[in-house]
């Protein structure tokens, strides 16, 4: 088989150096120009697997090339682009994926945190280039999960559900944190290397379903994932944007219905405007719990809370996570102290949640036959089954 052939375009020699060297070490055929201008003249002779584009270049700049080189292309062709910045603003870095980028990179990067973009681009150059842009129909669902309390397991079900809803039933599912400040994904789901987030989603006034598109991290088990912002501070800029925007967000999730039958949102147990705009664009609440007093206080009061709202019934259901863990109180003892049934049980293993969370693999994708697997998957299972009902009474 032939070498991958990238193309690197920077003005800067030693950058070029480094890049050539590390690309050739990977077994890499690479192309060298040192312009923007003469980066399309290769890229158009050549046709190379990849390009690699420095941002900031006399002559023609990288957005400009990478504009080019896009306006240039036939029909079905598309040479992946990462653009190299070194400009960590949200403006700059979306205005490349904007000129038709396919990635971006701050300068300075790690040469393996680079080998590792290249690698999942151009993994996901075939089979992702048919576009989120929805000509078949999704089942467009929005489900949050909502704790009542930090630690009952919402994000370990959020995960896992969004897992199994792929693995089992062939769902196309994304994963959105919307723990703004101290967001799980990243870490839970071993994504360390990847810096797009909500921030460059909500932040966009012409966000778009390819634009999405290049902002969701993909990972291994086909759960494409919004993550939260990479730092705490960042989560002012999506709940101002929010506060003035409102419009935005509904536009996000609309997208990302429109691309997704599953669209599963993780959050945290603050009530504020960014999570009740959620609660109401959500077509389920799944209130996680688990069955000890403080939590039960909690959940009595968000029902309280929900049904001020006015959402009908059957929009917020509720999950028992740990269910046959020794409290004190059984689920029986729940119902009744919440005069409502719960939902959904989730069964305790301390073990098998303990273990993936530890090596960053869900146990969805590393143990989706051993008991808390199998007992995510059931849950999964129910809700696929109702959604499944109540969408197909809505298209007849
Ligand atoms: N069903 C379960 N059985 C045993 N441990 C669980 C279960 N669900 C979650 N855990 C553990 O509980 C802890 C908190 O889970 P997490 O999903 O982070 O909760 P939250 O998002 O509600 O704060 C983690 O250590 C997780 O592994
Ligand atoms: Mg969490």
């Amino acid at each position: 088989m032939a070498a991958t052939k990238v193309l690197v375009v920077d003005d800067d020699l030693n950058i070029q150096r480094v890049l050539v060297f590390t690309l050739k070490q990977e077994g890499f055929e690479v192309l060298v120009a040192s312009d923007g201008q003469a980066g399309v003249e290769i890229a158009r002779e050549s046709k190379p697997d990849m390009i690699l584009m420095d941002a900031a270049m006399p002559k023609l700049d990288g957005y400009a090339a990478t504009q080019q080189i896009r306006a240039s292309e036939e029909a079905g062709q598309r040479v992946p682009i990462i653009i190299l910045t070194s400009e960590a603003e949200v403006a700059e870095r979306v205005k490349g994926l904007r000129a038709g980028a396919d990635d971006d990179i701050v300068k300075p990067f790690h040469p393996l945190e680079l080998m590792a973009r290249i690698k999942a681009l151009l993994a996901r150059s075939g089979a992702l280039a048919a576009p989120i842009t929805g000509e078949t129909v999704t089942m467009g669902r929005l489900g949050v999960f909502y704790g009542a309390k930090g630690g009952v397991g919402t994000t370990t079900i959020a995960i896992n559900s969004a897992i199994a809803m792929i693995r089992e039933f062939r769902r196309r599912t994304a994963l959105l944190d919307a723990n703004l400040q101290f967001g799980d994904l990243r870490v839970f789901m071993d994504l360390g290397l990847d810096t797009a987030s909500i921030v460059d989603a909500i932040s966009e006034p012409d966000l778009d379903a390819d634009l999405l598109r290049k902002l969701l991290v993909r990972h291994h088990t086909g759960v494409d994932l919004l993550l939260a912002p990479p730092s705490p501070e960042a989560a002012d800029i999506v709940m101002e944007r929010q506060r003035s925007h409102p419009a935005s967000l509904t536009h996000l999730l609309n997208l990302m219905r429109r691309a997704y039958d599953y669209t599963l949102v993780d959050m945290v147990k603050t009530i504020d405007d960014f999570n009740l705009q959620l609660f109401d664009e959500a077509d389920v609440i799944f209130v996680v719990m688990t069955a000890d007093l403080s939590c039960l206080k909690n959940v009595r009061l968000v029902l309280e809370t929900m049904d001020h709202l006015g959402y009908e019934k059957g929009k917020v259901q509720l999950v028992l996570n740990r269910s046959n863990a020794y409290t004190g109180i059984n689920v029986s003892n729940a119902e009744s102290a919440l005069n409502r049934k719960v939902d959904y049980e989730v069964i305790n293993e301390y073990r098998g949640a303990i273990s993936s969370l530890n090596s960053g693999e869900p146990f969805m994708s590393s143990r989706p036959d051993g008991p808390l697997g199998r007992s995510v998957a059931e849950f999964a299972r129910m809700v696929d089954e109702q959604t499944a009902a109540e969408v197909a009474a809505t298209r007849t």
